[in-house]
């Protein structure tokens, strides 16, 4: 589109941008991604085998394909050559101390391979297979592995006979990415949000803490503030009464403890004393209490 791109550059820059301009919210350069090129992109083969192509592929095909594309570094049996990755054995060997990790004995789906193979393999030349013959090879690889018989062909609907023996025992990560709470209401300006880490954060300032043992408040402020203001990494944020009323189980003694020995709970860590070692146990007690008060 932006044919004058090319020399110089600048002169190219504003060749488009006068050509485009009259586009709003676009930066004038660049093209919407057209139908070919996504597709181009949209090579993926899920678990269940959505994404296949049409098309097969035998063992028999496959092994020839395997010897003259593969085997020169992975091995005629895929045992490996060198350095290069084996691709069958191990079956048995997770739990010892040196497990022999393959797609045998470690891979969950067989649309990992299909899908690896199609798009990097062979190592110099990815994506040069076509259809069938990653579907001969795939199959090969299989056999290799003792997975499938000597006649199989594989294709969009063989493929869910195949389960590899390790699939068990993956399980989904569901956990969330972060520890942080939603927001709901008086959230701060993500503007003034800076990322500080949890662990300097209370040393740079431990000398600081100088606040009476009796003033709940004023070692609150300087010892745990920087958490309990607007509970960051799950702290129960102070003055929310719905935060603590969760806790309302637990006695003031127990809660003091808590906070003066340290603990991981549900939604949390909350460090001993709150990273400030140098505060009195009463000290924190008074904090706790003061805490406890503004939640009412
Ligand atoms: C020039 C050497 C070379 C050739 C030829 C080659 N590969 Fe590979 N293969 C590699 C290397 C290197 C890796 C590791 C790549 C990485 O980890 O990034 C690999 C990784 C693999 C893996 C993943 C192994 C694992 O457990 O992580 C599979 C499967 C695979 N290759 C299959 C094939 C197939 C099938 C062919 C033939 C179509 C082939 N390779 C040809 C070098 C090669
Ligand atoms: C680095 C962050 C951080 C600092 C600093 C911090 N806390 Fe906490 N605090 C937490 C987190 C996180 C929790 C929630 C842990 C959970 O329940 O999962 C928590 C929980 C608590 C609880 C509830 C205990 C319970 O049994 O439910 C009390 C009380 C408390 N903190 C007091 C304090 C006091 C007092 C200070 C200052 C001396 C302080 N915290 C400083 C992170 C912090």
């Amino acid at each position: 589109m932006c044919k004058l791109l090319s020399v110089p550059l600048l002169f190219g820059l504003i060749a488009c941008g006068v050509a485009y301009a009259a586009e709003p919210g676009h930066y004038d350069y660049g093209h919407a991604a057209t139908v070919e090129e996504i597709a181009g992109w949209d090579i993926d083969v899920r678990p269940d085998g959505m994404g296949l192509p049409e098309g097969s592929g035998s063992v028999e095909d496959g092994e020839w394909l395997y010897e003259e594309k593969c085997a020169e570094c992975h091995g005629s049996f895929g045992e490996a050559i060198g350095r290069y990755p084996a691709l069958a054995g191990g079956e048995g060997s997770l739990t010892e101390d040196r497990p022999h990790r393959t797609v045998g004995s470690y891979w969950p789906y067989a649309s990992t391979l299909w899908d690896y193979i199609h798009r990097a393999m062979p190592y110099t030349q990815p994506e040069s297979l076509s259809d069938d013959e990653v579907y001969a090879i795939t199959a090969y690889v299989l056999y290799l592995n003792e997975l499938v018989e000597d006649d199989f062909v594989l294709n969009r609907h063989t493929f869910a006979d195949v389960v590899l023996p390790n699939q068990g025992s993956f399980v989904s990560d569901n956990r969330p990415d972060t520890n942080n709470r939603r927001c709901m209401r008086n959230c701060k300006n993500p503007g003034t949000i800076r990322i500080t880490s949890m662990v300097d954060a209370p040393q740079k300032t431990r000398g600081d803490v100088v606040a009476p043992e009796h003033d709940g408040a004023a070692t609150y402020r300087q010892a745990c503030a920087l958490c309990h203001d607007d509970g960051i990494g799950g702290a129960p944020t102070i003055g929310d009464s719905a935060d603590w009323l969760n806790r309302s189980d637990r006695s003031l003694e127990m809660m003091t403890e808590n906070a003066i020995n340290g603990f991981q709970g549900e939604s949390g860590i909350m460090p001993p004393k709150g990273g400030f070692l140098g505060l009195t146990n009463e000290a924190v007690r008074s904090a706790v209490e003061y805490m406890l008060e503004q939640g009412q």
